[in-house]
């Protein structure tokens, strides 16, 4: 890819970030099924936003997308930090709420998973993107005063930054002015 890109002076995607309006469950389930067509082992999701914003809602849409199996319960890690899942690629999905350091972090061995060639779906996950190998998509998600719901989109990498586009795209999203 750098070769390329030295031969023929493309430029690295840039940095844009997308607001997402998710009105309803459904809208929400669509954005996670246009991830699911986009993602690939390895990749890195963060997901924020604040208590009830919808992240276990989105991430069990999302696992659906990769045909976990509708008899396995998907529910949320809040205690047990981490649920894994066999679909179309192994997934974790971990919930950090309650780590309270990288030390932590790593006895948890969500890196290594990564490493192996799973999907890591992390919610609470900002404070430790860089010792989740970084290069991350992030998906904060905002439910207004007013009860109405968003996600903002972003990414930290190349590898991330061609995933929200790629996301972008499947959820016919537009990036920011
Ligand atoms: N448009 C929407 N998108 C997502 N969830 C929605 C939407 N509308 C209503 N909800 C409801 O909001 C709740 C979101 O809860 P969820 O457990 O996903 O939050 P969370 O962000 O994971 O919280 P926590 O930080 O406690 O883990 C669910 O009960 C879901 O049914
Ligand atoms: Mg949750």
């Amino acid at each position: 890819m750098r070769l390329l890109r030295a031969c023929f002076g493309a430029t690295p995607l840039a940095n844009v970030t997308t607001i997402a309006a998710l009105p309803t469950r459904r809208a929400t389930i669509r954005l996670a099924r246009a991830l699911a067509t986009v993602l690939a082992r390895g990749d890195l999701v963060i997901l924020s936003g604040d208590l009830g914003a919808g992240k276990t809602f989105f991430t069990r849409a999302l696992a659906r997308a990769l045909e976990v199996s509708r008899e396995e319960r998907i529910t949320s890690p809040t205690f047990t930090l981490i649920h894994e899942y066999v679909g179309r690629m192994p997934i974790a999905h971990a919930d950090l709420y309650r780590v309270a350091d990288e030390d932590e972090l790593v006895q948890l061995g969500l890196r290594e998973r990564r490493g192996d060639g799973a999907v890591l779906v992390v919610e609470w996950g900002e404070p430790f993107e860089a010792a989740l190998g970084g290069d991350a998509l992030r998906i904060t998600f905002d439910l207004a005063p007013n009860g109405s719901r968003s996600a903002r989109i972003d990414a930290t990498g190349e590898r991330s930054r061609e995933l929200a586009d790629a996301l972008r795209a499947a959820n016919g999203l537009l990036p920011e002015a």
